[in-house]
């Protein structure tokens, strides 16, 4: 089993299941997902799942890239494309925040993983993660949990990968169910239709307000800490269920 993003993106699960090993996790091309927010972004769109307004720059891009902020009514969100451990998220209160931070990253703040951005709008509401497993067919739904995300108490200071969770979340078990139906099988389809089997864990970050779910972004494994609260609930055999998948 692949715990961290990093092997997954560079794909150790083709290597292993090459070598005949027995392997818990999707391929490079299905971690893309959550190596590239572009990707993500793209396959969500094209698979009808509903997900923050965006438009995606490259560096060579910032003239455009800032003309896009000037539209911005709300908060803008800029994020890496590429994987930046949690941290390559930045929500910006002012346009002159949002250009100033855009030249940064562009300039190199997350090396290589800024240099394509995505810019999308702010969405406010209640935070959850959602876990599916899938076997590149079917996805079952592995229940949701909640992160405190802020480094400092009282939910102050910057986001990072996590600093605890707690599961149940506040999603009822048919919510979880209709959310997995709703948000996670048609990703696994529209990969199913590009030629990609997604095997594994499919953890959606949700942002829910007034009734509304989007998505703000896939995991291609399980969270770190949500993991240690999802799996102290779970009765039955764990391994049963990677080995199916
Ligand atoms: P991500 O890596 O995309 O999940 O972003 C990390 C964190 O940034 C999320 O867990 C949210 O707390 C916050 N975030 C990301 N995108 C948005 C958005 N469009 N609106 C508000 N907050 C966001
Ligand atoms: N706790 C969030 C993550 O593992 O990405």
């Amino acid at each position: 089993m692949i715990g961290p993003e990093a092997p997954l993106s560079e794909g150790i699960v083709d290597f292993l299941e090459e070598n005949g090993q027995k392997v818990f996790g999707p391929r490079k091309a299905g971690a893309n997902l959550e190596s590239s927010k572009i990707f993500m972004k793209e396959v969500l769109t094209k698979a009808g799942v509903p997900t923050a307004k965006y438009q995606a720059f490259t560096s060579t891009e910032e003239e455009k890239a800032i003309n896009f902020i000037n539209e911005f009514k709300s908060s803008v969100v800029i994020k890496t494309d590429g994987l930046a451990a949690g941290k390559g998220v930045v929500i910006a209160e002012s346009k002159e925040e949002a250009i100033k931070e855009v030249k940064e990253f562009f300039a190199g703040k997350f090396g290589d993983a800024g240099k394509s951005i995505v810019l999308e709008e702010f969405l406010d509401g209640f935070e959850v993660s959602l876990f599916g497993i899938s076997d590149g067919e079917n996805v079952i739904c592995f229940g949701s949990a909640c992160d405190h995300k802020r480094i400092f108490d009282n939910d102050l200071g910057l986001n990072t990968g996590g600093m605890g969770t707690f599961s149940p979340s506040f999603l009822t078990p048919q919510e979880e169910e209709e959310f997995t139906t709703k948000l996670i099988v048609p990703v696994v389809d529209e990969l199913k239709k590009r030629g990609i089997i997604y095997k594994g864990v499919l953890f959606a970050g949700l942002m829910i307000s007034e009734g509304e779910v989007k998505v703000l972004e896939f995991n291609a494994r399980f969270g770190d800490p949500e993991t240690q609260s999802l799996l102290s609930r779970f009765e039955g055999d764990f391994y049963e269920v990677c080995l199916k998948a």
